[in-house]
């Protein structure tokens, strides 16, 4: 592993398995950190392809006797519109790979209603996380231990895509973000919220990656900035996660 320091903490692996393992690694440490400190470890899930064999490595055998699940709640970043048996259910995938083998107390798993009419479910799940953390109307938002992000070879992060509204969303914590010509309807948390976590984590992996991971971690002056730009947690820990094929355009991975 190769640590490229400031400005993010940005660790490169050499493959996906030892990328993989020091995430599920990572995952478990702030879990048992938080539930020491506090009784529980709130994590905000991402989805897309890439957490999978993260979530999956967890759940093994060797690893799953690591965290104290029943202390663990689930929330998701985003969730696209669909129901969630759906193969596209960013909740299914989770579930899948992650909450049947570590079976976490129903009452934990907090899901975003991607059944729902998208607005609704916007505004249903930010109720949720008021009532979860109790904290009213106009409070600040709420600290979740952990906060897991993919990017998309668009520099897009969560469901927040360039171009999009509410990239500058100053108040909601999440938003509806309509159909476009190549996504469908998704709900997404917005950096107002994902920004209060005490820690955010990238994953991200795969060639397809590389040009645009540069360009972000570069922070090129640039128009309008990347959504995954956006991310820059208030008074919490940035993380990247990389491995080799989408650090190849990084300076110093080499
Ligand atoms: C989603 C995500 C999204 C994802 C990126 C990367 O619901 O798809 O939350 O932001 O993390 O698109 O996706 P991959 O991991 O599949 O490349």
């Amino acid at each position: 592993m190769a640590s490229l320091g400031a400005p993010a903490a940005v660790s490169v692996f050499r493959g996906r398995d030892d990328l993989d393992e020091a995430a599920a690694e990572q995952i478990a440490d702030l879990a048992g950190t938080a539930i020491e400190r506090s009784g529980r470890f709130t994590w905000v899930l991402s989805g897309g392809s890439t957490p999978r064999p993260v979530y999956a490595r967890l759940a093994s055998e060797q690893m799953a006797g690591r965290v104290e699940w029943s202390r663990v709640h689930f929330f998701w970043v985003d969730e696209r519109c669909v129901p969630p048996e759906d193969a596209e259910s960013n909740y299914r995938a989770a579930r899948e790979t992650l909450l049947d083998g570590v079976n976490p107390p129903a009452a934990n798993v907090h899901r975003i209603r991607g059944e729902d009419q998208p607005e609704q479910a916007a505004a249903a799940y930010e109720q949720l996380l008021h009532e979860f953390f109790q904290v009213g109307r106009d409070a600040p938002p709420p600290r979740f231990d952990l906060v897991l992000l993919g990017m998309g070879a668009d520099g897009h992060t969560a469901s927040l895509f360039p171009g999009t509204p509410h990239l500058l969303e100053t108040r909601r914590w999440v938003v509806a973000n309509p159909a476009g010509d190549t996504i469908r309807s998704r709900v997404t948390m917005t950096p107002v919220i994902i920004n209060a976590a005490a820690n955010v984590t990238f994953i991200v992996a795969g060639s397809s990656k590389a040009a645009r991971l540069s360009e972000v971690l570069r922070g090129e002056p640039r128009g309008t900035p990347w959504p995954v730009q956006l991310i820059k947690p208030v008074d919490g820990q940035l993380r990247w996660m990389v491995d080799a094929d989408a650090a190849a355009k990084l300076e110093g991975a080499r």
